[in-house]
């Protein structure tokens, strides 16, 4: 375990903000989390006690007071002969999408090169080109931050939904220790997501209606994948940034309707309980900020919907240019855009 004091936190945000914790702690095991509990139940340590993982969708607006943690917990186990795997929280996802694409082991081929650890990516429920990690999960293991009770999470007590679940609300008591992932060794390529479908198109020399799924393979999945993100999203190694800053809006039929008339090509896509889901990027981009430049913060050119730190913005540079622009989507289209990076 290794505990430290008065800890920059640069290295453990994407956004590479420079804020410091009164203690961070990485532990690699469960006993050692055990510990970490009891001292903080002693008074021995700051609170609150803050659980992060790569940091790749957290937005620090200042120094923090209190504990952060981080899991080194690793394995990418069989659990038996079928294909379910239990990976440890302080793996790193891409890791875990390398492992199955190699084995032969289907079902999340599509969330392929997302930055940040099993422990965030399953608190966060990350999704990408159709599929969500939710879809795979059979049960989330983890530890309460304040009693050190060990329980574990069936898909449903999880509480997924778009991005969220219980282990992401601010302050959450959970610490995830594994998951399991029920995943599959028969061939399930899903290339539904139109930009998805017209990359593999083009490797196969056909149309995309025309591609027969039967040959579509993990590999051809990944490396569509990969030139889908390169195009659009930066690497957060050259230029801090948290993937997409906003979620996707989901707003009554009426709203929608109300773009429509003026742009009938708005994309939308209609929800079982009557809302439409808009693009938050098309909202942004129609509001005119791609490239705009606030301070150290700027609007992402390719991908409108990522805010960069160009060097050496501060949290309040994206904080104020996330704000001006929610506040014009909403004064242009009347949608409110919420934040999916979460701030600290
Ligand atoms: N668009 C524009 N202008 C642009 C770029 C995009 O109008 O400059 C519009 C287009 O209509 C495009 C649509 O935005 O069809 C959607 O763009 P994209 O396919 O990139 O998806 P997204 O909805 O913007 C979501 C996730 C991403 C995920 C992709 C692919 C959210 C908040 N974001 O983005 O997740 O990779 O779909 O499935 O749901 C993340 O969560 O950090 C993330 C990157």
């Amino acid at each position: 375990m290794d505990i430290r004091n008065h800890y920059s936190l640069k290295g453990n945000n994407t956004f590479g903000m420079d804020v410091v914790a009164d203690c961070y702690i990485e532990y690699d095991t469960r006993p050692e989390l055990l510990q970490i509990i009891r001292m903080a139940g002693h008074g021995q340590l700051p609170k609150p006690l803050l659980h992060i993982g790569a940091g790749s969708n957290i937005l620090f607006t200042q120094d923090f007071h209190g504990t952060v943690l981080r899991s080194k917990i690793k394995g990418i186990d069989r659990v038996d002969k079928a294909a379910l795997l239990k990976v440890g929280a302080g793996e790193k996802w891409e890791d875990v999408c390398d492992f199955c694409a190699r084995e032969g082991i289907w079902g999340i081929e599509n969330l392929s090169i997302i930055p940040g650890e099993v422990g965030g990516a399953v608190a966060q429920n990350i999704g990408a080109y159709g599929v969500e990690i939710k879809d795979v999960i059979q049960s989330v293991e983890a530890y309460s931050l304040t009693t050190g009770e060990k329980k574990i999470f069936t898909n449903n007590e999880c509480k997924f939904g778009y991005r969220t679940s219980v282990f992401n609300t601010q302050y959450s008591d959970w610490a995830i220790i594994t998951a399991t992932l029920d995943l599959s060794y028969n061939p399930k390529p899903n290339i539904e997501y139109g930009e998805l479908k017209n990359v593999i198109a083009k490797y196969h020399h056909r149309k995309p209606e025309q591609v027969d799924i039967r040959y579509v393979t993990q590999m051809d999945i990944r490396e569509a994948i990969l030139e889908i993100r390169g195009a659009k999203l930066p690497d957060p190694k050259n230029l801090g940034n948290a993937g997409s800053f906003f979620k996707n809006p989901y707003v009554e039929k009426n709203v929608y309707e109300a773009i429509a008339k003026d742009f009938p090509d708005a994309p939308h896509y209609p929800q079982p309980d009557g809302r439409e889901k808009l693009s938050a990027a098309w909202l942004i981009d129609k509001c005119g900020w791609k490239g705009a430049v606030h301070k150290g913060a700027k609007c992402y050119d390719k991908q409108p919907l990522v805010i960069v730190n160009t060097g050496n913005a501060k949290a309040t540079d994206i904080m104020e240019l996330a704000r001006e622009i929610q506040v014009s989507v909403y004064n242009r289209f009347g949608v409110n855009l919420k934040p999916e990076v979460k701030y600290v």
